[in-house]
């Protein structure tokens, strides 16, 4: 760094500054990830929202909302993350780890845009245009409406937009982004910040919609797309396991919709296909009679998901037991076993648990603690669960089993795919007893298992 310049340490994951270097950021508590930047002058930093309105303040009846301000996509699952479509003048991250999938759906949602008429410029930082060229080969045909740029410095991708006057940007991506007037390397935290804080006033100031990816990285050398969550309207975070074909776009933060929503597709030669029903896909080969497999349902937004929980145990070989847990939280099913082996006596201390949620998704809902128990009860006592069966409930630390969310659409999603018991927790049973032609199982404690006559 330049003799006599004031410098600081950003932590590249979280933005954490500090006057000297840490090992680990009492931020985020993250090793390794100081690095020495040359902070951003306040004079010539613009700084995130406060030089684009320059107006008097205004009633808030006075506003007028434009009829309809927000566009579709082309892709539902897409609109649905977004909280109905593409707001004009919105900022959105989606973030992911590399190879995902990221540029594939902007790709695929610009050709959608494109085709409707809508003018589109997609800036790539990243690839050739013979690169992107390839890819949009395997999505299909594009119309003259999307333009392409290769280009990273935003002084340029500023004068483009101002020249071309597109209604949706997509920046691909901003780690790769460079403002001049900052110091240090792209990638780095004060680099995407700045970045992104001229792109809020090009996206505020201008009515662009604009998209950002941001690539998680986990070794801290690329500033990750959590330091520019705030700066943003919506946050979505494209994952799924790389081996496996469909992909789950998660939005974390959403001022224009709810959060927690989810839209999942399927990754296929010709891009990303939007998957309808992702119960039946989930369900998808599922094994029959085999002890250890339930169905559970979780609500991922508004819509309930059913997955197969999966549990294997078996006897320790080494002293101290092994537990994992793939696409459960790794605590809470730990915990859930110790309240089996202290409710119901299981000898589960000399076992091996091996917790999974079939097809590489992630559930944190509780709503599935009802099927982790049945799963683990079911391997332990090598006594299969009807394939009729789904289950769903809370389990407390005294066994109890605690009502859920949304229990009616639950069960709707459960008969609708055909299954015939529901194993639900008794308070749920007054709001769903109107429906007809499922079997409802209410209990109260985990020591009424027993009474559901396939366990014991
Ligand atoms: P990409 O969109 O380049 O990922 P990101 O921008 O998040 O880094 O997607 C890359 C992966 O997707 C790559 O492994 C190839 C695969 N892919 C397909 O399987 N089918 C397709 O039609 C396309 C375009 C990509
Ligand atoms: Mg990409």
């Amino acid at each position: 760094m330049a003799k006599g310049k004031k410098t600081a340490f950003f932590c590249q994951s979280c933005g954490y500054e500090s006057a000297k270097w840490m090992g680990q950021c009492p931020g985020c508590k993250e090793w390794n990830t100081f690095v020495e930047e040359l902070p951003v002058s306040k004079s010539t930093g613009k700084s995130a929202g406060n030089t684009v309105v320059k107006n008097d303040p205004v009633s808030l009846r006075q506003i007028d909302l434009k009829e309809d301000a927000s566009l579709s996509s082309g892709l539902v699952e897409l609109d649905r993350v977004l909280g109905g479509g593409i707001v004009e003048g919105s900022l959105v991250l989606v973030g992911g780890d590399p190879g995902i999938g990221k540029s594939t759906l902007l790709l695929q949602m610009c050709r959608h845009l494109a085709q409707k008429g809508i003018k589109v410029l997609y800036i790539s930082g990243e690839e050739s245009l013979r690169q992107i060229k390839l890819r949009a080969r395997r999505i299909g045909e594009f119309t003259d409406d999307l333009l392409l740029l290769c280009e990273t410095s935003l002084g340029v991708i500023e004068q483009v937009i101002e020249r071309q006057k597109p209604q949706a940007v997509i920046i691909d991506s901003i780690q790769t982004m460079y403002n001049e007037e900052i110091a240090s390397a792209p990638g780095s935290v004060s680099q995407v910040r700045e970045s992104t804080s001229v792109l809020l006033q090009i996206a505020k100031g201008k009515g662009v919609s604009i998209f950002i990816v941001g690539h998680v990285t986990k070794e801290g050398n690329v500033a990750g797309p959590r330091v520019l969550e705030h700066m943003v309207d919506t946050v979505l975070y494209f994952e799924g396991d790389r081996h496996a074909s469909y992909r789950i776009l998660r939005s974390v933060k959403n001022r224009f919709g709810s959060t927690n929503e989810i839209g999942v597709f399927e990754m296929r030669d010709t891009g990303l296909v939007e998957v309808k029903n992702p119960s039946d896909f989930l369900l998808d080969g599922r094994p029959q009679d085999a002890s250890g497999s339930v169905v559970a349902c979780s609500m991922e937004g508004t819509r309930p998901i059913l997955i197969e929980v999966q549990a294997l145990v078996c006897k320790t070989n080494f002293g101290i037991p092994r537990r994992t847990a793939a696409g459960a939280d790794f605590n809470r099913v730990n915990l859930l076993m110790a309240v089996l082996e202290k409710r119901l006596g299981l000898n589960l201390a000399n076992c091996d648990a091996y917790v999974n949620i079939a097809g590489g998704i992630k559930m944190h809902e509780p709503a599935i603690d009802l099927g982790i128990v049945l799963a683990v009860i079911s391997s332990y006592r090598d006594r299969p669960i009807p394939d009729s069966v789904i289950a769903f409930g809370e389990v407390g630390l005294s066994g109890e089993i605690r009502a859920v969310s949304m229990a009616e659409q639950r069960v709707q999603e459960a008969k609708k795919l055909g299954f015939e018991t529901v194993i639900l927790p008794k308070v749920s049973l007054k709001t769903v007893d109107k429906i007809k032609g499922i079997r409802l199982l209410g209990i109260q404690s985990l020591k009424e298992i027993k009474t559901l006559g396939f366990l014991d």
